[in-house]
């Protein structure tokens, strides 16, 4: 591993997402030793003048729970310092890059090195200046070695047009190796199980196709509605919020070939395959909701458009999927919180038990919560009848890996972007081609072509949508059938 100096900036300091994902994720990886505080020092950068303490304080709520000693904690803020300067004038980057040598220089009698790792947790507006700004004020020294790597996050634009062009103004100042685009989806330990499931695993390689398959189900549901977020919301809406990025990266993983290797570029060149495989969305194909209530929000225009919910079914126009519709749903204020892929078989032919009516063979890999993955097969109901029944082959994390701490996604991502390991981020030519996706749908909505259907805050969203997923061929087992079963 490199050593030597290696200085995180995360600009955007006070906002949301430092306090809430970015600083948590560093604590995190400094507790367990990834970040040794003879090498590593911590920037904060943000408009506001305040105090290094004064940020520290603010922090502080965010890294305090059950697991993590008070004194970890004050050690850790000890390690970051503040400096204050807009998002666009070279004086606040002038003073960044001197405060950063300080700390390089003093810290260079060890091998020399100069790694600069800059967080833009910021809204993707000042990305081409904060960019610029870097680019011109706060490079690594070469004389010192090292790098200089920028990880963005979305939104990514809003449509293929504006993604491409900001694509093209931080292309012009980084090259692709030193941008890391976070889609913290691709942190979660189950969607990093994905290519180990299904490339490490006799049972799934001959049966993962349309010969077998009969329609996969990526889904996403959160039980809550956009809470203070309704004003950048509405501007985006469901689709561009979870769909276009979240579920599309797990489609990827769920649908791609077998890469060469294990190669970051070998993996995404077959992610980017699938996704120009996928067919343009049909209107009848898409369900849209908006639940009661959401307009209510002080930020939301009182007659939005924009969608809460979504379900879209995505074809994959190739050898292995052909005729197999995955079927993507996203929805805020539902009855639930979860994220899971569900793979249904096709049924069996032939049947002789006549049990087809208790459910197919279905594989389904629950992300969240209480991460698990379980196979839904029929069995024999033990006993003296000779009677079928469906059960499960269950792997639940908590109970397999008593102890074992599954880490957060951001912190995993975050350590990858010092490794230097692109291969759970998002390419260029990925992006490119997940907006071209579902540019032709957003235009629509957002000319208010396509309207989302009122749902009820705590429902399962608009019925039509099942309709859609029932049409597709999900099959949903009647709830008086669910008696047996540990899992639903
Ligand atoms: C974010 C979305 O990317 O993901 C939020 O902007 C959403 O709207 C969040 O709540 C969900 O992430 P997770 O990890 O809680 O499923």
């Amino acid at each position: 591993p490199e050593t030597g100096s290696l200085s995180i900036i995360v600009l955007g300091a006070s906002g949301d997402l430092a306090k809430k994902k970015t600083f948590p994720a560093l604590f995190n990886l400094y507790r367990q030793g990834f970040l040794p505080p003879d090498e590593v020092h911590i920037f904060g950068y943000a408009r506001s003048k305040i105090s290094d303490d004064d940020l520290r304080n603010r922090i502080r709520g965010y890294l305090v729970n059950d697991t993590s000693p008070l004194e970890d904690v004050s050690k850790f803020l000890q390690l970051i310092k503040y400096v204050s300067g807009s998002y666009d004038a070279a004086e606040g980057f002038q003073l960044l890059d001197k405060e950063i040598e300080k700390h390089e220089i003093s810290k260079s009698s060890r091998e020399g090195s100069s790694r600069r790792l800059f967080y833009l947790a910021l809204p993707p507006s000042v990305y081409p200046s904060v960019c610029r700004m870097i680019r011109k004020y706060c490079m690594n020294k070469s004389d010192l070695g090292g790098w200089t790597r920028i990880v963005v996050e979305k939104p990514f634009g809003k449509d293929l047009d504006s993604a491409e062009q900001l694509s093209s103004q931080i292309g012009e100042l980084f090259d692709e190796p030193q941008i890391y685009r976070i889609d913290h989806y691709l942190g979660k330990e189950l969607v990093q199980n994905l290519l180990v499931l299904r490339f490490a695993n006799r049972f799934f390689l001959p049966l993962w196709n349309r010969d077998n398959i009969d329609n996969v189900q990526i889904v996403f549901r959160e039980d809550f509605g956009t809470e203070g977020r309704g004003g950048y919301f509405d501007e985006y809406g469901i689709i561009r919020d979870i769909i276009q990025n979240h579920l599309l990266q797990v489609l990827c993983l769920v649908a791609m070939e077998k890469p060469v290797s294990l190669k970051p570029e070998h993996i995404r060149d077959e992610k980017v395959k699938v996704l120009q495989s996928v067919l343009p969305i049909k209107d009848e194909e898409v369900v849209l909701g908006q639940y009661e209530g959401y307009r209510n929000d002080p930020t939301v225009p009182d007659h939005s458009n924009t969608p809460t919910f979504a379900t879209v079914i995505l074809r994959i126009h190739n050898e292995r999927w052909e005729g197999v519709p995955f079927i993507l749903k996203a929805g805020k204020a539902l009855n639930s919180r979860k994220a899971e892929i569900r793979v249904q078989f096709k049924d069996v032919p032939g049947d002789i038990f006549k049990c087809q009516k208790q459910g197919r063979n279905e594989f389904v890999i629950r992300l969240q919560p209480s991460e698990a993955m379980y196979m839904k097969l029929t069995v024999k109901q033990p006993g003296l009848e000779m009677s079928t029944v469906q059960s499960e082959l269950d792997l639940s994390y908590r109970q397999r890996y008593q102890g074992v701490t599954i880490p957060e996604a951001y912190e995993r991502l975050i350590l990858d972007t010092i490794r230097g390991d692109q291969q759970h981020f998002v390419r260029r030519d990925e992006l490119k081609a997940a907006w071209e996706i579902f540019t032709p749908l957003l235009h629509r909505i957002d000319n208010g072509e396509m309207k989302p259907i009122p749902y009820q805050t705590g429902s399962r969203g608009p019925a039509e949508a099942d309709e859609l997923s029932a049409k597709a061929g999900f099959y949903k087992k009647p709830k008086k059938l669910y008696r047996n079963s540990g899992l639903s």
